[in-house]
């Protein structure tokens, strides 16, 4: 039957809505990858079956179990964010099928499957780096300014109770909410606070909006500096940020500038096959996430069910673009460096240059 020669993947993303940067991203990623390394693996013909999610977890929930029922997918893969990884991990775990995260990034993620494996990041993992570079750097005190879900919770808990370990205070702690939020009532309380700097997570695809309204109130002119986790100088929007995006630091996994040949053939592929469109931190994802199915499919040579092909995926060490990188056997979650990047104007381009990186680094949410 023809139908057993076919290895389907399930790829629910946000293809519309406010986070469809990130469902454009990793889909252009995972073609990449397959243009790349073929559609044959282990003898068997790999289809990708693309479905939007809108990032809406009940969406997310009813695609999975269509994936999984009807189209009888070996693996789904994608989850654009938190509450859609989330909403997919119980359907994993009923049919035991690998649920491959390759964007949402709250550190609990992988414990709500057996079934999860994650080639994304975790907030935790991020948001530590900066809490110990910051105090050494200048900045005693700091106002917390991020998405109020998941992983915005994450980021202000390890970055504000490493940054106080290390003798800064936080002055207040602020959540703005995931859809359309207006930043402009929290910078002016920051405003009025007057930290040293305004400490900002918020998911892929808000970041030039907050850097926007950043500017035009004039908070780096106060002497107010901007740092972060990564996710707010997204490589996807970056460079049309301006130079007011200059000097800002941040800590994080992948930057399109990362300087490795292996990075610079990602890069240079991907924009290639995408109208010169940036690879952002989320195309890494999507595309680690192929390899990591990939990878797993060539392991059980083909003949793998669910349980076999998770196996398959543990463990897993391979160079990324963004470095080296393993699947935590134990976790599932993915370790790896994470640098200190500072935006800079390389060629009239804004990137995020590398100036410092932590080795192999575990998901700090995992250590209880
Ligand atoms: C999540 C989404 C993002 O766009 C991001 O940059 C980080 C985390 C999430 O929902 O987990």
């Amino acid at each position: 039957q023809a139908q057993d020669n076919v290895f389907k993947i399930g790829l629910i993303l946000p293809m519309t809505g406010q986070q469809a940067s990130t469902g454009r991203q990793i889909e252009a990623a995972a073609k990449l990858y397959m243009a790349q390394n073929g559609d044959t693996v282990a003898g068997k013909k790999i289809q990708l079956i693309v479905k939007d999610d809108t990032a809406t977890p009940d969406v997310t929930k009813r695609l999975a179990q269509e994936l999984i029922v009807n189209d009888k997918v070996n693996v789904i893969a994608g989850f654009g964010v938190t509450p859609a990884a989330l909403a997919a991990a119980p359907l994993a775990t009923q049919s035991k099928t690998p649920q491959v995260v390759m964007a949402a990034a709250t550190s609990s993620i992988t414990e709500a499957s057996p079934y999860i494996v994650r080639t994304s990041f975790t907030l935790p993992q991020v948001s530590v780096a900066m809490g110990d570079w910051a105090p050494k750097n200048g900045i005693k005190s700091v106002v917390t300014l991020v998405s109020d879900y998941g992983p915005g919770n994450d980021a202000e808990k390890y970055f504000s109770e490493r940054f106080a370990l290390n003798g800064g205070k936080v002055i207040e702690k602020l959540r703005v909410p995931l859809r359309n939020p207006d930043f402009a009532p929290f910078l002016q309380k920051v405003r009025d606070a007057k930290p040293d700097a305004l400490f900002v997570f918020v998911p892929s695809g808000a970041g030039s909006a907050v850097m926007k309204q950043f500017l035009e109130r004039g908070m780096d002119k106060a002497g107010i500096k901007l740092i972060g986790t990564g996710d707010v100088t997204d490589d996807d929007q970056l460079n049309d940020m301006g130079d007011g995006a200059l000097g800002v630091v941040t800590t994080h996994h992948y930057s399109a500038a990362h300087p490795s040949a292996a990075n610079k053939k990602f890069v240079e592929a991907f924009m290639k096959a995408n109208k010169g469109m940036r690879p952002n931190f989320m195309a890494v994802g999507g595309y680690d996430g192929m390899r990591v199915i990939y990878e797993a499919l060539k392991q059980t040579k083909g003949q793998g069910g669910g349980d076999a092909l998770l196996a398959a995926m543990k463990g897993q060490v391979f160079e990324s673009p963004r470095g080296e990188v393993l699947i935590d056997a134990q976790t599932r979650d993915i370790v790896q460096d994470v640098y200190l990047r500072k935006v800079e104007k390389k060629d009239g381009q804004l990137y995020n240059v590398e100036f410092d990186v932590l080795k192999a680094v575990k998901d700090p949410g995992k250590a209880k």
